[in-house]
């Protein structure tokens, strides 16, 4: 024990005098380290308190502490009349490999290893949201949500203070919204569903993995649409799905093509009233085609309705669900779009028969959606300002596509041909054929624009260059701004490729 740490020590020593952290944890956490790291080795002395208080200038007394802290916690002995000694902590059979110093953020620096399944959602294509932007399409118009009518509920809940909004939740939902989601659904989107049937889940995103995990083993086959959702493709997957990617046509998820690739699908997950990212609705005779095919072939269905509040044009078609004669959709709604994304809210409309297990699945993968938000989103949706905000973006958005379109016109003329959609909050733009939309994307990126490449979206299919535009989430001057930036791009890419 005649090792001196006392030069050792005090280089590694360095106390911030500006730290809101008291001196004390911050020497004894730095001794910690010193000595988890091996740079001071067991056997050997630390400095005497008198000493080490001088040295640094702090009090005796804060050395003191510090000691007998990591005394307690066993990283140091104390010998009387001796001092204070590192006390050797692991057996010598198992001492540690020094971690590198290069603690490259990302790059794991022991033994362990990841899940295959990490590897690839990590390399899976991410999409930014936390700003709203142009012209990002996933953003609804945030400006324009009512905050005070809403924090106004929210006080009147906390003012209240009622004991079992602080409890833990229940699993499948607080009872009160799936009452107000079972009567907007009936009404809105021709769902047929008591409120036992709606679950209450932490965003659409939640619904995909607990459906997945309530209903298919690892390994068994789901279809999906591509091009198609990434992080619904990618929740899937996570949840132990074989994923097949199925083309969709103008008509919606091509049944034909589906079974040559895989008969007997577990799941099928589409978005029949715009089609994710195309656009395109789903027709009614290839939502029946598709009821009967995956009821012959023993296969739920997801109906993801991300945004189907939004139709510019006519009145939407019905949930697929509302005419399902075999229970067998399982329909996704989420309050993403038609409120503010950060809410983390969305329901899961299941068959009467699985009621009881994705509320069981549910309790293991998220316990309950917060309780708080779904006791002011009941209030809000029952006092009629969900449906009014509905019908006040819905003639929003219709006017900010009119005017993406018509600047998009005045800026761009043939360097890109945008297609109007009906409904949602973002259109297909179609780029010159000989461009590359990823390499657009990134360079549009590079200059504070936000357009998703189409190809991201795809997987086995591919599609011309096009750019998914959204108009929900800004005004016409951010618009005309970001248009110019975008003809900027598209004009020196294709100057490029000329010359
Ligand atoms: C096709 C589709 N479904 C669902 C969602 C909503 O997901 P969440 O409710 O998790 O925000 C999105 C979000 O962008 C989407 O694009």
């Amino acid at each position: 024990m005649s090792k001196q740490s006392r030069g050792a020590l005090l280089a590694m020593i360095n106390l911030d005098a500006e730290s809101n952290v008291p001196k004390f944890r911050q020497l004894g956490s730095q001794i910690r380290q010193a000595i988890l790291k091996e740079e001071l080795v067991p056997g050997s002395r630390l400095p005497s308190t008198r000493e080490l208080a001088r040295e640094l200038s702090i009090s005796r007394l804060t050395v003191q502490n510090t000691y007998e802290q990591l005394i307690s916690e066993g990283y140091l002995e104390a010998s009387v009349g001796s001092g204070s000694f590192v006390k050797p902590i692991r057996s010598n059979d198992q001492q540690p490999r020094r971690p590198s110093n290069n603690q490259e953020q990302g790059v794991i620096q022991n033994n362990c290893t990841l899940s295959r399944r990490s590897q690839r959602l990590s390399a899976s294509p991410k999409i930014d949201h936390q700003v709203p932007r142009a012209f990002d399409g996933s953003i609804p118009a945030l400006d324009r949500f009512p905050i005070k009518v809403w924090n106004k509920i929210y006080s009147r809940h906390c003012r209240r203070a009622q004991r079992e909004l602080l409890c833990y939740g229940d699993s499948a939902g607080y009872y009160p919204l799936r009452q107000s989601i079972a009567d907007y659904l009936r009404d809105a989107r021709g769902v047929h569903c008591s409120p036992e049937q709606v679950l209450v889940v932490s965003g659409a995103q939640q619904a995909f993995c607990l459906s997945t995990w309530a209903l298919l083993d690892p390994g068994e086959p789901a279809w999906v649409e591509d091009p198609g959702h990434i992080s619904g493709r990618d929740a899937l997957f996570g949840a132990g799905a074989k994923l097949v990617p199925v083309p969709v046509d103008e008509e919606g998820i091509s049944i034909q093509e589906g079974v040559r690739r895989e008969t007997s699908p577990k799941l099928i997950m589409v978005t029949p009233s715009h089609q994710h990212p195309l656009g395109t609705t789903t027709s009614l005779s290839r939502r029946l085609d598709l009821l009967d095919f995956a009821n012959k072939a023993g296969s739920w269905l997801i109906e993801d309705d991300y945004d189907s509040e939004f139709r510019f044009v006519g009145r939407p078609l019905a949930a697929m669900q509302g005419i399902d004669p075999y229970q067998q959709v399982i329909y996704v709604g989420t309050f993403s779009k038609v409120l503010f994304p950060s809410l983390r809210l969305a329901y899961v409309v299941v068959p009467k028969a699985l009621i009881n297990t994705f509320t069981a699945v549910n309790g293991v993968l998220d316990r309950a959606a917060p309780t708080l938000p779904q006791a002011v989103l009941s209030d809000f949706i029952d006092e009629g300002h969900f449906t009014q905000h509905i019908r006040r973006m819905r003639n929003l958005y219709a006017e900010r596509q009119q005017s993406l379109l018509e600047v998009l016109a005045a800026e761009l003329g043939d360097l890109l041909r945008p297609e109007a959609t009906d409904s949602g909050m973002h259109l297909m733009a179609w780029l010159p054929e000989c461009l590359d939309d990823k390499k657009v994307s990134a360079a549009a990126a590079q200059k504070g624009v936000d357009v998703q490449p189409l190809s991201i979206y795809c997987v086995k299919e591919s599609r011309p260059p096009g750019l998914l535009l959204g108009f929900s989430c800004i005004g016409q001057d951010d618009m005309t701004s970001a248009a110019r930036i975008l003809a900027v791009v598209i004009r020196e890419q294709l100057a490029a490729l000329s010359g």
